[in-house]
């Protein structure tokens, strides 16, 4: 069965909406697998945006989910990383649809609540620097 990584980021866990974001996924029909709050380290955050450290936004992007605790978690279920990724609405919230999490929640891309696994590869890279095997069920 597929697993997927998905976070809520600070300004999510800040406006309270873990409970909703979590919630979506529960009634789609994905099995939570794992989750914690944490606070992600600067270590942690340049590891996880590795592939955008050459962006001009990178020093931001890691400043912004450093910032405050994150909400992290592992979905299960079919085509899950995928439609996570749907059900999360574009990265830029102004393009996001509403019904979406970003296009119901969120209006700049610096700030835009979830993060989720864009491929199998990123999804088993991102669950093994967030999750031990053990933390899972
Ligand atoms: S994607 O979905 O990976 O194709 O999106 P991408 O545009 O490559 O963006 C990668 C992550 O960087 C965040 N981002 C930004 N942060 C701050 N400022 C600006 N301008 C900006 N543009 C993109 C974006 O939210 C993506 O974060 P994650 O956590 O992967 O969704």
């Amino acid at each position: 069965m597929e697993k997927t990584f998905l976070m809520v980021k600070p300004d999510g866990v800040k406006r309270n909406l873990i409970g909703e974001i979590v919630s979506r996924f529960e009634k789609k029909g994905y099995k939570l697998v794992g989750a914690k709050l944490m606070q992600i380290s600067p270590e942690l955050a340049q590891e996880h945006y590795g592939e955008h450290k050459e962006r001009p936004f990178f020093g931001e992007l890691v400043e912004f989910i450093t910032s405050g605790p994150v909400f992290a978690m592992v979905w299960e279920g079919e085509n899950v990383i995928s439609t996570a990724r749907f059900m999360m609405g574009a990265t830029n919230p102004a393009e996001a649809t509403p019904g979406t999490v970003r296009g119901d929640y969120a209006i700049t891309v610096g700030e835009n609540i979830i993060h989720g696994s864009d491929s199998p590869e990123s999804a088993e890279r991102e669950i093994g620097l967030f999750f031990k095997e053990e933390e899972l069920v």
